[in-house]
């Protein structure tokens, strides 16, 4: 409570101290004039209620000069027109607004698109697939779909944004069954650089579709997913469970048997998350999903049921409602926030490895969380299992940015995350996350006996911060920056406009 009020503060005397670029004013008042009743100014009700509405202090700290919410894709291709013609000022898209790197989904004294008046799906049974507008969270198309008993590929908590998600690549619950998010995309609606009104598909443009699934926001913005749908039905089985401490042998345990294991029931996913807050005792939280009214009584996944929890929300539900509950927790905190990520192999014989991380980021963080200054202050490690059925999927799918192949094995992408109240914090925080990738990359050398060839490990751009270099990673990174520019020759996406670049 106390933080919002500080943010409505902040908000008003950005206002007043406003310093918008000439330039910036006219785009504005262009685009006021071109869009009636669709742009918001600074100390406007909307702008304010926009600005509040993105999940981390971080990027609500960033005002823009005005914000545009299109109602419909000419909406969008009109203001891509507008902003051609002020080539200084900068500019961001906006979908569900849960990128926690400031500059990707806010702009200080730019123009924000906020795609939050696009949002739902509708289902096109015939075809099995759903068209899936961009902005909004996945709460959103989950629920208009609920009712046909079909989903679509999407985030695992249900507050989460779409276009961000699936534009990056997008883990999803159901992924062990049908690739990444992006991967079940057969159709982007785009507005590209110039304005124009794009579909690309596989047929279309194969070259651009791959493309199209894990580059984030480099192409155009997107105005609607064509999405293969999946059967889901009413009755699936997943929550939340809390462990204590003494488990986490049993987890990590749980952990490195399921990770293969995943390939042969990819009906089930987990997101095991180890979570250290200052003044208390850590904690483990583990997410599940089974796509069956039951989970199995045996195998890799019963081997996490069986351990006890001192919380437990599992139950058999509608994929709408699990999606709707996980989410509740993680909506909007009212901290600043941040994500950073690394790609670790699976190795059968170093069980030992997840321990390993835990420990380490504890003592990375230990002087911070002491602090008495930082009693909300908390930071958690996801060890989120990528078999290598996922990278099958992808691959069957027409292949994706990252490049990923079954053949490389399976791995884990692991997700460091934290909540803090003070800017001041912002620079240590990131520089302790940092500090666990550098770790991280030193210890997979030592965890595979030396065995490096071979070894792929693309970073997941959904999960990273706004400093590493995703697509450096990325298997195909030179063929898919010279696509990046013939697309978009000026630097209309790649110089003014945020998020992860080639
Ligand atoms: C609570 C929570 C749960 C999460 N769960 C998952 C999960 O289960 N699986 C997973 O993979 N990730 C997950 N993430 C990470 C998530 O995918 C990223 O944070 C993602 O950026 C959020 O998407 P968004 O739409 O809210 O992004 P935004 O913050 O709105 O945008 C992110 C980037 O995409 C660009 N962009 C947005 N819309 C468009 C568009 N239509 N066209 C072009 N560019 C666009 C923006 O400009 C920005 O650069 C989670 C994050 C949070 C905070
Ligand atoms: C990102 O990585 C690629 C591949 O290694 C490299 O060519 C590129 O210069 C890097 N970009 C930045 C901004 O460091």
């Amino acid at each position: 409570m106390l933080f919002r009020t500080a943010t409505v503060f902040a908000a008003v005397v950005g206002a007043i101290q406003c310093t918008d670029s000439k330039e910036a004013q006219k785009a504005c008042g262009e685009l006021e004039e071109a869009l009636p009743e669709l742009v918001a100014h600074r100390l406007q009700l909307d702008y304010t209620g926009e600005i509040l509405d993105f999940w981390s202090l971080t990027v609500q700290d960033e005002k823009p000069a005005c914000l545009v919410r299109p109602k419909t894709t000419q909406d969008v291709a009109e203001t891509v027109k507008i902003l051609n013609k002020h080539p200084k000022v900068q500019f961001a898209v906006k979908s569900g607004g849960h990128d926690p790197n400031p500059g990707h989904a806010n702009v200080d004294g730019g123009v924000l698109v906020s795609l939050n008046d696009m949002k739902g799906a509708t289902f096109n049974k015939e075809e099995s697939v759903a068209y899936v507008k961009p902005g909004g969270e996945w709460n959103d198309p989950l629920g208009d779909l609920a009712d046909a008993g079909v989903a679509v590929v999407g985030g695992r908590l249900g507050v989460v944004g779409v276009s961000g998600l699936v534009l990056q690549g997008g883990i999803s619950f159901l992924s062990a069954q049908t690739g990444f998010a992006a991967d079940t995309v057969v159709e982007w609606e785009t507005v590209q650089a110039d304005g124009s009104i794009v579909t690309i598909s596989d047929e279309s443009d194969p070259e651009l579709a791959t493309a199209m699934r894990g580059s984030g926001s480099q192409f155009g913005i997107v105005t609607q997913f064509t999405m293969k749908t999946v059967p889901v039905g009413q009755e699936v089985w997943g929550g939340m469970r809390m462990y204590a401490a003494d488990q986490v042998d049993a987890l990590f345990s749980a952990l490195h048997d399921f990770v293969p294991a995943n390939n042969e029931d990819p009906k089930a996913a987990i997101i095991p998350t180890d979570l250290t807050a200052a003044g208390s005792l850590p904690l483990f939280l583990v997410f599940y999903f089974y796509h069956d009214a039951e989970p199995p009584m045996e195998g890799a996944f019963a081997k996490f049921l069986e351990i006890p929890s001192t919380l437990d929300t599992t139950k058999t539900q509608s994929y709408a409602s699990l999606l709707q509950a996980n989410g509740a927790s993680a909506g909007l905190q009212s901290a600043r926030q941040s994500f950073r990520t690394f790609t670790v192999p699976y190795v059968a014989d170093a069980p030992h490895m997840y321990n390993e991380i835990s420990l380490k980021f504890k003592s990375i963080l230990d002087d911070f969380l002491k602090s008495p200054l930082r009693l909300t202050a908390q930071c958690a490690i996801a060890f989120q299992p990528f078999p290598s059925i996922i990278a099958k999927h992808s691959q069957e799918a027409g292949g994706n940015a990252m490049g990923v192949h079954p053949d490389d094995g399976d791995r884990l992408i692991i997700e460091t995350q934290c909540s803090w109240a003070l800017p001041s914090d912002d620079e240590l925080v990131r520089e302790m996350s940092k500090e666990m990738e550098v770790w991280l990359k030193a210890k997979v050398p030592e965890w595979t006996k030396g065995q490096v060839d071979g070894l792929y490990l693309p970073y997941f751009m959904n999960d990273a911060a706004g400093d590493q270099n995703v697509t450096g990673t990325y298997r195909d990174y030179a063929a898919l920056k010279a696509l990046q520019k013939q697309n978009d020759p000026e630097g209309f996406w790649s110089a003014r406009a945020g998020g992860h670049k080639y």
